[in-house]
């Protein structure tokens, strides 16, 4: 495994995700005994997929590197964060190949953590008085917060549809990495035509994102990923290959009865995984996932021939092929 865990290798040299490593290091502890123990839960592990956006978006134009770095590492400590709290709602039991804070630790203390986190982020953030980069912050924050509750207001419905779905994941995941695009952008001065380019360059690798973690849970290797397979289904979330299964004429009802009974067997949850893949449910998906990526990338195409450009093309390809 690469040390930020994307096989991108221009990335692996990226000026700058050294050091937001050790910003991570300083910024998840403060001066007690257990902070220090739960900062694992930040520095190790981790694609580190927003902060490489908030880096490269930020090389469009000349930023000061301190100010990048120290947004780059925020938004890690916000997502990390998000992810502590995440673990407590989903009960997960594993996170980037390791029992969750809340296993480990407990809830009590992983909600406390998550939001020291939060904190340590603002902190700073308001060092670079970047207001638009707050705003978007603390909107983001709101949303995936938002998404999340919309999200649990639908687990085990059957009748959910693809556009709720659509609704949450922009919410929770999409409108997040869009933030950190922007916060890059803001950071090197970039004109506003620019910086919608890269918004919507955001939002829809964003979308192929969720959706990637979706058929990831369904078909993925669970030790790359790091977490168990189809932890969603059996917690009642119906993702978007679900949604898709529950329309299907042969399947549908099977399916429909096995969820609102909650019979997650081995031998039903098999049964569900062979209909996902006849039905070319799953290909069908990771094409919809490809859609979007083209069209984040459609967004790059038009904005300035730079070195920055390319590496988030390639960041998009690789995301498009990742197994983890
Ligand atoms: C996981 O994000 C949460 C989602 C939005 C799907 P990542 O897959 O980027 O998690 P890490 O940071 O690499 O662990
Ligand atoms: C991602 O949601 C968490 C946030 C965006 C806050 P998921 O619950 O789908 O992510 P994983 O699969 O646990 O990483
Ligand atoms: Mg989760
Ligand atoms: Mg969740």
């Amino acid at each position: 495994m690469t040390v930020y865990q994307m096989p991108v290798w221009e990335l692996q040299s990226l000026p700058g995700l050294a050091q937001v490593e050790v910003r991570l290091k300083e910024f998840s502890q403060g001066n007690d005994r257990l902070t220090a123990e739960f900062s694992a839960a930040v520095t190790d592990g981790g694609k580190r997929l927003r902060p490489a956006l908030v880096l490269l978006c930020g090389a469009f134009y000349r930023a000061k590197q301190d100010v990048l770095i120290d947004l780059a590492t925020a938004v890690e400590l916000i997502h990390t964060a998000s992810l502590v709290h995440d673990d407590i709602v989903d009960r997960a039991a594993t996170r980037r190949g390791k029992p969750t804070l809340s296993k480990r630790w407990g809830e009590h203390q992983a909600v406390l953590y998550g939001d020291f986190l939060f904190a340590r982020a603002f902190s700073l953030l308001s060092k670079h008085g970047l207001s638009g980069t707050l705003g978007e912050m603390t909107e983001a924050i709101s949303l995936m917060c938002e998404g999340e509750i919309e999200q649990s207001s639908l687990l085990f419905n059957c009748d959910v549809t693809e556009a709720e779905y659509f609704s949450y994941i922009h919410k929770k995941t999409a409108y997040f990495l869009s933030a950190c695009c922007l916060a890059g952008a803001e950071a090197c001065g970039m004109p506003a035509a620019e910086k919608k380019l890269l918004a919507g360059f955001g939002l829809q690798l964003g979308y192929a994102f969720q959706l990637t973690d979706d058929l990831l849970d369904i078909s993925g290797n669970a030790a790359g990923m790091g977490k168990p397979a189809m932890q969603d289904l059996k917690a009642g979330y119906l993702t978007l290959p679900l949604i898709k299964l529950l329309r299907d004429k042969r399947h549908g009802c099977a399916v429909r009865r096995l969820i609102t009974e909650k019979d997650f067997s081995a031998a039903n949850i098999q049964f569900i995984h062979q209909a996902l893949t006849q039905c070319g449910i799953l290909e069908e998906t990771n094409e919809h996932a490809g859609l979007l990526l083209d069209r984040a990338k459609q967004n790059l195409g038009k904005l300035p021939l730079k070195p920055p450009r390319l590496l988030l093309t390639r960041l998009a390809d690789y995301l498009s092929r990742r197994t983890s």
